[in-house]
């Protein structure tokens, strides 16, 4: 027997399971459609608004005022020698509501960040910095409450223009415009109030909900829209967008206002 035998070959210790490239996936379904399909719609609609903000024209067309004007409170201002479009003092509370919603949030991180882009799906790049929105300018989105106040009153006026809509000379009138307003009001009355900080204002904060019977009764209420709230942020979205439309086709007079009254 060799006094110096040849050390045995050891087999290799078992290996620690490597992380596999990104996105790591435990679907297999077609998860990627949803992030894609709303980057492409929100980057469609902000360049769409931008550029309706910017316009500065046919935004009204007899007692129809196309929502992104509304309301008319500075017009004629001019910075050398250009008007300012009444748009840009009024845009950036609704877009500041939607763009702190809680729904779109995660909407928008998914579709644009890919931070991860879904459920089960790794993020496409590890950081290691990752503050959540402790830091500028994610902290802006904790004033979503505030933004919902002003939201409050864009619907008050918005209200107030689907009434003028149905007002023709002073004599009550129906026109397909008449009930495009109607529609994109309601849709937007419903995306406000199934808002998430309206739910909290309206039953956060109550131990008894049996000694605060309408807060509770407000609160269901709100529970209740607020489980379609996804919903009704894409439809107002898009109500507004064809409600601006119809105004500036008829203000062009591209269309015309079919009447029924
Ligand atoms: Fe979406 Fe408030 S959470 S509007």
């Amino acid at each position: 027997m060799a006094l110096h035998e040849a050390p045995t070959s050891q087999a290799p210790a078992a290996r620690a399971p490597q992380p596999r490239p990104m996105p790591q996936l435990q679907r297999h379904d077609a998860w990627w459609v949803q992030p894609v399909v709303v980057a492409v719609v929100l980057g469609a609609f902000a360049v769409f608004a931008t550029w309706r903000a910017f316009e500065n024209a046919n935004y009204q067309y007899e007692n129809y005022l196309s929502p992104f004007y509304s309301p008319l409170i500075v017009t004629g201002w001019s910075l050398f020698g250009r008007h300012i479009s009444p748009a840009i003092f009024i845009l950036p509370f609704p877009l500041f509501f939607r763009a702190t919603c809680y729904y779109y949030r995660k909407a928008y991180y998914r579709a644009f960040f890919w931070d991860p882009p879904a459920c089960a799906v790794g993020e496409v790049a590890k950081r290691h910095n990752y503050t959540g929105e402790r830091e500028f300018p994610f902290y802006l989105q904790n004033l979503h409450r505030y933004a919902f106040y002003f939201a409050v009153i864009v619907v008050v006026i918005l209200w107030w223009d689907t009434f003028l809509a149905f007002d023709f000379g002073g004599r009550f009138g129906v026109g397909v415009g008449s009930l495009i307003f109607l529609a994109n009001i309601v849709l937007l009355s419903l995306y406000t109030f199934s808002c998430h900080s309206w739910r909290h204002l309206s039953g956060g904060c109550v131990n008894c909900f049996s000694c605060a019977k309408a807060r509770h009764s407000i609160w269901e209420r709100v529970t209740h829209l607020n489980e379609n709230h996804a919903l009704w942020a894409w439809l107002s979205l898009f109500s507004v967008v064809i409600t601006d439309l119809y105004v500036r086709g008829l203000a062009m007079g591209v269309i015309h206002d079919v009447r029924f009254l």
